[in-house]
């Protein structure tokens, strides 16, 4: 069973579900494709929303799914609570735990498209002040802005990152083989569909599965697999 730590499926929070009934369906895809824990992990942009309100609004739409899912009576993943918190200069001065995954310090953090500025000292002082444990939300997808000698001082920052399924899927992106070495040699820790909706950006752990066991990285993935349940709670 596989984990998708990474996903916008929280009805009309943000770009992502658009209703409760996109949702159940996105969230019974995952369960066809062997996923039995879902993070659901809204985008929290802090220069527009303080955190109070986001969490507030989170939870409205989560009570929302919870009652639908219920409703339904059908089988579906387990549900974490999480946010896909993009880096702005407060952040290093907050209190970030009520942003991570719940019940743990894990935090997903998304870095700026923009090329290399000074927010690449401030995720460092986030990393490296060690109370949350840093997740970086699809990495492969900032070779495309960023330089390739300042995409290679993010993939050395110590901490975990994660990569897109699609990403796995599509080399539009990206080089796939660049991804997969990453794989190889466990430069990326963690895998997510980064879903939106059911149709442009879909959950697609399977095909992305399929692939990278077919490359032979089984052993890599059930450890990805295994990390992020750990890291889930
Ligand atoms: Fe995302």
């Amino acid at each position: 069973m596989y984990i998708d730590f990474h996903c916008h499926i929280l009805p009309q929070m943000d770009d992502g579900s658009e209703s409760v009934e996109m949702s159940l369906e996105m969230l019974r895809r995952e369960m066809e494709q062997g996923v039995d824990r879902v993070v659901l992990t809204p985008h929290f942009y802090r220069h527009r929303e303080d955190q109070r309100s986001f969490l507030a609004r989170r939870q409205r739409a989560y009570d929302k799914l919870r009652r639908a899912m219920d409703a339904d009576g059908g089988s579906f993943p387990e549900l974490r609570l999480g946010a896909e918190v993009a880096m702005t200069k407060q952040l290093r001065f907050e209190d970030l735990s009520a942003l991570c995954i719940q019940g743990t310090n894990t935090l997903l953090l998304e870095l700026p498209f923009e090329s290399m500025g000074s927010w690449y000292g401030d995720v460092r002082a986030i990393i490296e002040r060690n109370t949350e444990r840093v997740v970086l939300a699809h990495v492969e997808r900032f070779r495309d802005s960023l330089k390739k000698k300042d995409h290679e001082e993010i993939m050395a920052l110590p901490c975990l990152k994660q990569i897109n399924t699609s990403s796995v899927i599509s080399d539009g992106f990206f080089r796939r083989r660049q991804l997969m070495k990453w794989v190889e040699n466990g430069d990326v820790h963690i895998i997510g569909t980064d879903a939106h909706n059911l149709t442009s950006r879909p959950v697609d752990m399977r095909s992305a599965v399929k692939i990278i066991k077919e490359k032979g990285y089984s052993a890599q993935l059930k450890d990805m697999v295994e990390r992020a349940r750990k890291l889930s709670g």
